[in-house]
């Protein structure tokens, strides 16, 4: 039986935000298929900031595909609970940049806003604060070819942000990035949605990035990608990204996580 995304609206007090049981999605690839990811099964707090780690071809960005409703499950299911009616499911920011290169940045973070029919009004002050937030301010009338590599995926976060969805769904966004630059839209990212609140899910190669920026990093095994292990992260916020890579904590638990992985990574 093919199952979509379900939603529901969220009963007050509940803290869960996102609810995946036993999800699993095959893919056909000539005369067989490939089981990309197995018996998923994850809870995810309203207002949490969740991190993925796993191996290459693990399944991360179809698990993160399947949130978004563009991919359908082969099983399980998936039941995201409502804050606003109206509010968009989710918004994805992908590793490349996906803002529409034929419109201004100022357009682009607009326009989730427009195709709801959000008043102008509203549209032109949740725009240019998030543009704001992402330190667009100057560029709001450019277009992304006038933008660096960073540039655009800063847009991306406001656009994705101003969308107001009931989650946010980021895979690898930074990957791309020099390690300045990285560290900059890391705290960035955290200080935007420190302001939001939003419920994130974050796919990351890097365990660093991934105990920057989470409440809680998942551990996946190599394909068919399942969850292996989860480890909380307790570091205070605000957290500045090269401080907290100084404190020992930091270290040991970076080399905890990798010893997991690792032995996914290398797995024949
Ligand atoms: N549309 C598709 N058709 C067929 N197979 C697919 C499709 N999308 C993904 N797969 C397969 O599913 C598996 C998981 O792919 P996925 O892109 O989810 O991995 P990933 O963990 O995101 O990898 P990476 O870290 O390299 O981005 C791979 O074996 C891939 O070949
Ligand atoms: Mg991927």
């Amino acid at each position: 039986m093919v199952a979509n995304v379900k939603s529901a609206p969220r009963v007050s007090g509940d803290a869960v935000k996102i609810r995946i049981r036993n999800l699993g999605k095959s893919f056909a690839l000539g005369h067989s298929t490939v089981d990309a990811i197995s018996d998923i099964n994850l809870e995810v707090r309203k207002g949490e900031f969740v991190c993925i780690v796993g191996p290459s071809g693990c399944g991360k960005t179809t698990l993160l595909r399947i949130l978004a409703e563009l991919e359908t499950p082969s099983r399980g299911e998936v039941l995201i609970m409502r804050d606003d009616p109206a509010a968009p499911l989710s918004s994805m920011i992908f590793q490349e940049a996906s803002i529409f290169p034929w419109m201004t940045i100022r357009d682009n973070v607009a326009y989730g806003l427009k195709l709801r029919h959000v008043p102008p009004e509203q549209i032109a002050r949740t725009v240019d604060h998030f543009i704001g937030l992402a330190g667009l301010a100057r560029f709001a009338d450019a277009y992304p070819h006038q933008l660096s590599g960073g540039m655009k995926q800063r847009a991306s976060v406001a656009r994705a942000f101003s969308n107001d969805p009931e989650i946010l769904l980021m895979d690898e966004p930074f990957a791309a990035l020099d390690e300045q630059n990285k560290a900059l839209l890391q705290e960035e990212l955290l200080r935007i949605w420190s302001e939001t609140r939003k419920t994130v899910v974050f796919i990351t190669h890097s365990i660093d990035e991934a105990l920057v920026l989470g409440d809680r990093v998942l551990v996946m095994s190599r394909r068919p990608g399942t969850l292996r292990a989860e480890f909380k992260v307790e570091f205070p916020r605000p957290r500045r990204v090269y401080d907290l890579k100084a404190d020992p904590a930091f270290g040991q638990m970076s080399r905890r996580i990798w010893t997991l992985l690792r032995e996914e990574v290398s797995a024949p």
